[in-house]
């Protein structure tokens, strides 16, 4: 197994019968969502909504059926993965685009729990570059905003086209650099308007699975 296949694998312990599952975004999740379907035909019974429509197709190809978010009244627990992760347990996440639908799961689920592989063990955030959901609308004035406040954005392509997220909306990435000042940036992002998300998820999973090549390693956050 390699290391994000081990972590998907050792999600599922978490996963308790008559539970409402968040599914995540990746693809490191993409082996907990086949660890799940595994479980499920196995007799597991859960219901489950998902942080995007990638993550919705993959779960209904294995016979999984995801509801809306509207349809539960609650998310009992959350899988989902992450680009860069500090010692304080906070994250940057959004390099599949997914961050607002992913953000709002997360807030949602009483239970948050990170998956990843080792490489995505940091000191210091920044070496990977903090997304930033936009909104179409006049979001050149709110690119030239977050300019004028210095965070280095770029807009998001993909195959020659500016990149939309499955709310029809735009991704900026953020050029910031490793060990940025998290509190700064956040206060920054707060004053712009047209931001509908930005990917920073501050001491939000109660643990994490980490994988390693000793195995999994899991991660208890005290301060959750
Ligand atoms: C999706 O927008 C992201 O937040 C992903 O959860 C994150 O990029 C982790 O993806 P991988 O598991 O593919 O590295």
């Amino acid at each position: 197994m390699n290391l994000k296949e081990q972590v998907g694998y050792k999600a599922v312990d978490f996963v308790k019968d008559g539970m409402v599952v968040g599914l995540g975004t990746g693809s490191t999740v993409f082996y907990f969502i086949h660890a799940l379907a595994k479980k499920v035909k196995e007799g597991l019974n859960v219901e489950m909504v998902s942080t995007s429509i990638q993550s919705i197709e993959l779960a209904e190809s294995l016979g999984m059926k995801v509801k809306n978010l509207e349809e539960v009244d609650r998310i009992d627990i959350c899988i989902d993965g992450v680009d860069e992760i500090d010692k304080d347990f906070n994250a940057i996440k959004g390099g599949g685009a997914a961050l607002f639908r992913e953000k709002i799961v997360a807030d949602i689920a009483e239970h948050v729990v990170w998956i990843y592989d080792e490489s995505k063990d940091v000191e210091k955030l920044g070496a990977f570059n903090l997304p930033v959901e936009i909104l179409p609308f006049a979001y050149n004035h709110t690119i030239r905003k977050m300019e004028e406040l210095g965070l280095k954005p770029v807009l998001r392509y993909k195959d020659d086209k500016v990149l939309v997220t499955d709310n029809g909306n735009f991704i900026v990435d953020l050029h910031l650099g490793y060990g940025f000042d998290i509190k700064s940036v956040e206060n920054k992002l707060a004053s712009v308007v047209g931001l509908v998300e930005h990917g920073l998820f501050l001491n939000t999973c109660k643990h994490c699975i980490k994988g390693t090549p000793d195995g999994p390693i899991i991660i208890e956050n005290p301060n959750k």
